[in-house]
């Protein structure tokens, strides 16, 4: 595959610690990867972590809105992935709530329908939650390519961990066939 640009947006949910593998699996896949982080995600990554990834990319790493001022720092987006997406964090988006920087760039997708996957990372109670399975119905029918259930994440009880076997490796592969007839610009943006 030729040099196709994912944006990759993790919220805080415990697979996002391993973003940086994430982020190896689809550079050795052929993307450049630009890495968007919920403030909460960006924390619990840390500067270190944040360092390293902006050296691995490339790119900087974005949790901060930009300002007015500042120019957009990325290559335009062939698509995005937004893994792992907390209960919060679906629930945000399916209300056009924009909180942050990863948020108000899902609205913003959105309205322009750019080509958007999500994989949420919630166990069965937040799953069960009324506004999350309404959210998800939300943001299939806008256009989001939700990666949820059967063929994408399936939650599992309370406890129970999802960070070692959260299927990274599906849903980078999902984000490689939503771009194989070509890309879509994400420009000109707002946020
Ligand atoms: C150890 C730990 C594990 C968590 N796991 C999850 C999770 O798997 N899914 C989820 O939706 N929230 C989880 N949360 C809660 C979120 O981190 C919390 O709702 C946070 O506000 C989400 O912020 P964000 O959506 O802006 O990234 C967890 C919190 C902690 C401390």
């Amino acid at each position: 595959m030729s040099s196709r640009v994912l944006y990759l947006f993790g919220c805080a949910a415990p697979p996002v610690l391993d973003l940086p593998s994430a982020v190896d699996l689809a550079l050795s896949d052929g993307w450049t990867v630009c890495v968007g982080l919920t403030p909460t995600a960006a924390d619990w990554l840390g500067p270190g972590t944040l360092a390293a990834l902006e050296a691995r990319t490339g790119r900087p790493v974005r949790s901060a809105p930009r300002r007015p001022y500042e120019e957009w720092p990325w290559p335009d987006a062939d698509a995005t992935l937004i893994a792992p997406a907390t209960l919060n964090s679906v629930n945000t988006f399916a209300l056009g709530l924009t909180p942050h920087f990863v948020a108000a760039y899902v609205a913003e997708g959105i309205g322009k329908r750019w080509p958007m996957l999500m994989m949420p990372c919630v166990n069965a109670a937040y799953a069960t939650h009324p506004q999350f399975g309404h959210s998800v119905s939300v943001l299939r029918d806008a256009g989001v390519r939700m990666l949820y259930g059967e063929g994408g994440f399936v939650p599992r009880p309370p406890g129970e961990s999802d960070r070692g076997d959260y299927p990274w490796g599906l849903a980078l592969s999902a984000a490689r066939d939503a771009v194989r007839d070509g890309g879509t610009s994400t420009s000109p943006r707002a946020e």
